[in-house]
């Protein structure tokens, strides 16, 4: 697979989502119409993730405060030659989606992805739902310099295709910053935006409707901001250089928006989460 040339057909796939973990999520994904499947987030230790209730579907967005409950390196490790062959006799891609909580650990993931045979290795320097001492974690996507580092540490133990999984950014100026940092990195062939949007807060009888309070915001609600964000990547980085978009799309519609606006593959996650694995279909069935 060339830099900038993903195989995904149709391009259409999950998004790292909470219904993207186990054996049997990828049995149901690798059934549906898309054209790759992808596992995550994964982490090096198992994790529970956050107290429930921690998804809330609204009118025209979803809150979630997941936090990336996973099983942990070592279960993958075991767990992914099986998923991944599977994915591949349905014809389809695998991707792998990992989060350190260091650089390191980020590598320690990445080659564990190389040893059993990942297609294309999302980083989710994106997660707005981790906390350490009761503090929000700072997100990755707002430090170039770190996100770069990590990718060029990768790179040095893996071939693997990577995609830098990104927050919306409300800031042009950091935006441009972090353009500017993935054009210069020698690593990354792709930007995959947004993740959800941070600190979106509901409440329901004067309770947030999160245990955790505040969750990341997606869905609907994200499809301009994410819409955007495309536009704004793809006027700044070469063409050899993919972006990938996700945020609210539910039809073959909203997936042509993100072609028209250069994307050259969509991934979808709160409408699975909604309605269940297969609702991808309404997707990836008409945009062959
Ligand atoms: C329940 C849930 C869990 C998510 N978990 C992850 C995750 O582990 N890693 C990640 O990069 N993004 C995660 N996301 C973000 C999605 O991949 C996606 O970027 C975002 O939700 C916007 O797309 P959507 O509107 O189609 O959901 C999660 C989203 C949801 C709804």
């Amino acid at each position: 697979m060339e830099k900038g040339n993903f195989e995904i057909d149709p391009p259409v796939m999950n998004a790292a989502c909470s219904i993207a973990k186990t054996p049997e999520d990828v049995e149901r994904w690798r059934n549906t119409e898309t054209g790759a499947v992808l596992v995550g987030s994964i982490t090096m230790e198992p994790r529970e993730g956050n107290p429930e209730p921690r998804w809330f579907a609204g009118e025209d967005y979803a809150l979630n405060s997941f936090g990336m409950p996973n099983e942990g390196m070592e279960y993958y490790r075991r767990h992914l030659p099986d998923m991944i062959s599977k994915t591949h006799e349905s014809g389809k891609a695998f991707a792998l989606s990992i989060a350190g909580f260091s650089p390191e650990e980020y590598v320690q993931l990445a080659k564990m992805a190389d040893e059993v045979g990942v297609d294309i290795l999302e980083l989710n320097f994106g997660c707005p739902n981790v906390s350490e001492s009761g503090k929000q974690k700072p997100i990755a996507s707002f430090d170039p310099d770190t996100m770069v580092h990590i990718a060029a540490e990768i790179g040095k133990v893996t071939d693997i295709p990577q995609v830098a999984k990104l927050s919306p950014y409300s800031d042009p100026g950091k935006l441009n910053e972090v353009a500017g940092a993935i054009i210069d990195s020698e690593n990354i062939s792709a930007v995959a935006t947004s993740n959800t949007f941070p600190g979106g807060v509901m409440l329901r009888d004067g309770e947030p409707v999160l245990a955790a309070g505040r969750g990341g915001v997606s869905g609907r609600s994200m499809l301009p901001i994410a819409l955007g964000q495309v536009q704004q990547f793809r006027e700044r980085l070469p063409e050899n250089m993919d972006v990938i978009g996700v945020g609210g799309i539910e039809s073959g519609e909203d997936a042509d928006f993100y072609f028209q606006v250069g994307a050259t593959a969509v991934q979808a996650a709160t409408m699975a989460v909604r309605d269940g694995h297969e609702a991808i279909n309404q997707i990836a069935g008409s945009a062959d």
